[in-house]
């Protein structure tokens, strides 16, 4: 079958305590951060992915210094601005959004040009929203009509900047904030909520910030050029992996789950509240806070019968990239879902939003699509008894995997194309559902 996966059968039920991998957004953070850090730096359970392994890569290829152990990864960071960038820089950020936009801000100061190239799926992604800002810092940036490749040539002496950041994104509050770091003076953000491992990360290296909570935004104030300690780093369980096996569990039979040491930082609960609202009993057990995170182990449980939900936008930043199995989760509810404000999903690896009402047709499911909502019609009784193929979807991983836990729990025959994508986001993932049919 080499890279395509059938599933021809339903799960039966289950009851199994699972470690997911290391959080993604975490690895890359820890890892970027640590290469601005003076010293050695230790991580462990960091992300193997090919997301993170890219990370490692271009640092390396920046000069940094960088060993990857079984169960550790050292960074010898150089300090603020420490790179050792030799002429005709390229790197290659591969599959990864949050790593080309992130790397950006850190780069603002290069004496070379460096060029940043990524696979297809990325190539076709929108980077004016990183350029635009980091240009105000004083860089100077070639883009390919706003995407990859893209040219950035720093500048000697960084302004800081005033910015507001109004999509709720991560990656583009992250990037002004790396750079802001590298910047004497005042960077102040205003930013739509979204999620916030930078800041906790920032607040735990003491570098000058304030946060400034309002209602619907926030008002983020730093101060950068300030020397950083090396920091030693144990990186929690991904929610955003772990969803596929609460949604397995919510929509299998007679089944439980319990998924150990999962980071549940409010900015990245959405889909804990989402089901939640549908009928679906999460319980959080050990809850920790380690270094600003929130860390706890999640039991979810199956459930008779789930209500659908006409989705409050402000809970979309929070579970951006679990919609596409929110979507299976009401496709099975009892009656109409409602979700709106979703335009960014259309941003993703794939066109997310597009690609979930796809999947949803190719099911038997109704849905009525915009560019920024969908309406899908659940049906409770629904059994799927036909051939499903899903391919050339610009091997988005998280396709990939909600592809699989709907095969594993609507019935059909499912053929689904490109088992290689797991490796940008969770390599182990087959392997857990493996350990599950034991
Ligand atoms: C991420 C932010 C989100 C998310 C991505 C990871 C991050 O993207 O979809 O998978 O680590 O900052 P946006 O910032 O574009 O919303």
């Amino acid at each position: 079958m080499n890279n395509k996966t059938l599933v021809k059968n339903t799960i039966k039920p289950f009851n199994k305590t699972v470690r997911i991998e290391g959080d993604k957004s975490l690895s890359i953070r820890w890892a970027l951060l640590a290469s601005q850090c003076v010293g050695k730096s230790t991580s462990t359970n960091l992300l193997k992915s090919e997301d993170v392994l890219s990370t490692i890569n271009c640092l390396k290829k920046l000069g940094v210094k960088i060993s990857l152990f079984k169960n550790k990864c050292q960074i010898n960071g150089m300090g603020l601005n420490g790179f050792k960038i030799k002429k005709n820089t390229i790197l290659n950020t591969g599959n990864s959004g949050t790593l080309a936009r992130l790397i950006l801000g850190l780069l603002v100061h290069s004496k070379n040009k460096i060029k940043i190239v990524g696979d297809k799926s990325l190539s076709k992604r929108d980077f004016l929203r990183v350029t635009k800002p980091l240009e105000k810092f004083g860089a100077k940036f070639k883009t390919n009509s706003g995407k990859l490749p893209i040219i950035i040539k720093g500048v000697k002496k960084s302004r800081p900047i005033n910015y507001y950041e109004k999509k709720g994104s991560a990656q583009c509050k992250s990037a002004v904030m790396l750079a802001a770091l590298n910047t004497e003076g005042q960077t102040i953000i205003k930013a739509k909520k979204s999620r916030n491992h930078s800041e906790l990360l920032f607040k735990h290296l003491k570098i000058p910030i304030k946060i400034i909570k309002k209602n619907k935004f926030e008002l983020i104030k730093i101060r950068g050029k300030k020397k950083i300690k090396s920091f030693n780093y144990k990186i929690p369980s991904d929610i955003s992996s772990g969803s596929f096996f609460i949604v397995l569990t919510a929509l299998s039979k007679n089944s439980k789950i319990n998924l150990k040491n999962v980071n549940i930082n409010p900015s990245r609960v959405g889909i804990l509240k989402i089901l939640r609202i549908m009928g679906v009993r999460i319980l959080l057990k050990n809850i920790t806070i380690y270094k600003g995170e929130k860390i706890a182990d999640i039991h979810v449980e199956s459930v008779k019968s789930l209500k659908p939900i006409n989705c409050p936008s402000n809970l979309n930043s929070a579970a951006i990239d679990e919609f596409l199995l929110i979507f299976l989760v009401a496709a099975k509810a009892k009656g109409v879902s409602y979700f709106k404000d979703l335009s960014e999903l259309n941003q993703k690896e794939s066109p997310r939003l597009k690609w979930g009402s796809k999947i949803l047709n190719l099911m038997g499911i109704k849905t009525i699509t915009t560019s920024n909502s969908i309406k899908i019609f659940g049906n409770p009784d629904l059994k799927i008894n036909k051939k499903i193929i899903i391919k050339n979807y610009l091997k988005d991983h998280r396709i990939f995997m909600t592809s699989i836990i709907a095969a594993l729990t609507f019935g059909g025959e499912w053929l689904i194309h490109d088992k290689d994508s797991i490796k940008t986001s969770f390599p182990s993932f087959l392997k857990i559902i493996d350990k599950l049919k034991k």
